[in-house]
């Protein structure tokens, strides 16, 4: 496994390549449900480049972005076992220069869900991906379903802006009880964790989005919405006191 941590590096790296290259865009902190992206790639391409980059561009809130879980060296580890090509491991300035003035909007779909609870967050993530997406210049990006507006915003964008690169979805992946792997569930307490498994079922099995609305209230949850479109149930709960609370989502497929 390569390790590449300038943009320089990584395009001189990607002219050596002319094979299939599949892009697992991370922020670190690995867990099975960037293991199911690596794999979905592995099948279908010669090499498969991730990168890992903790973009502050997408975090709204500072605490958010400080307590980010960050695990390096487990992460190179990791993926020195899953037989990858290369390591993209750019700093804040690689990607960002100094008078770095450019942005990626999307007017529409951006500013509902998670976008109406999280300002600036879709801009920081499209920003970044496109600035990914133009250095490895790979064939597919691979995306999990839990961050499901996230992956249609990227798609959407891909689409806009005539990139060559097909953006693809994973289904997410579950602990046993039904939490939606995340990063940000290192971060739970055992009682927050046993709270958050509740999530899934309340989405999946309530008759309708108020329904779930208020067995996730009732559940102890503070919700921040749940709404259905397009054949899924999204929800988005935080957990924990105003200071230090996490946010988790999820969504489901329903009958409708
Ligand atoms: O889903 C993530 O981990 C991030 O939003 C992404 C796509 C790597 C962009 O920073």
């Amino acid at each position: 496994m390569k390790i590449i941590r300038t943009t320089e590096g990584l395009q001189a790296y990607r002219k050596t390549l002319d094979d299939s290259v599949g892009f697992v865009p991370t922020m670190g902190a690995l867990h099975a449900g960037h293991c199911a992206l690596i794999e979905a790639a592995k099948a279908r391409h010669q090499h498969v480049v991730v990168s890992i980059f903790v973009n502050p561009k997408q975090f709204n809130q500072a605490k958010d972005l400080e307590c980010y879980p960050r695990t390096e060296s487990d992460d190179q580890q990791l993926l020195e076992t899953l037989g990858i090509s290369a390591l993209f491991l750019p700093s804040v300035t690689a990607l960002y220069c100094e008078d770095d003035h450019y942005v990626v909007d999307e007017l529409l779909l951006s500013q509902d869900r998670c976008g109406a609870a999280r300002a600036g967050h879709f801009r920081g993530v499209l920003t970044v991906v496109l600035k990914l997406l133009n250095l490895v210049q790979a064939n597919a990006a691979y995306f999990g379903e839990k961050d499901y507006q996230q992956f249609e915003l990227i798609q959407g964008m891909a689409s806009a802006l005539f990139l060559n690169t097909r953006i693809e979805s994973v289904p997410t992946v579950r602990e046993a009880d039904g939490l939606a792997m995340s990063s940000r569930n290192r971060r739970l307490t055992k009682a927050q964790r046993m709270l958050a498994a509740k999530l899934y079922p309340c989405l999946r099995n309530s008759e309708s989005d108020d329904a779930a609305r208020s067995s996730l209230s009732h559940a102890g949850f503070s919700v921040d919405y749940v709404t259905s479109a397009k054949g899924r149930r999204f929800g988005a709960v935080r957990v924990g006191a105003a200071s230090d609370e996490i946010r988790l989502i999820d969504n489901v497929r329903i009958k409708i």
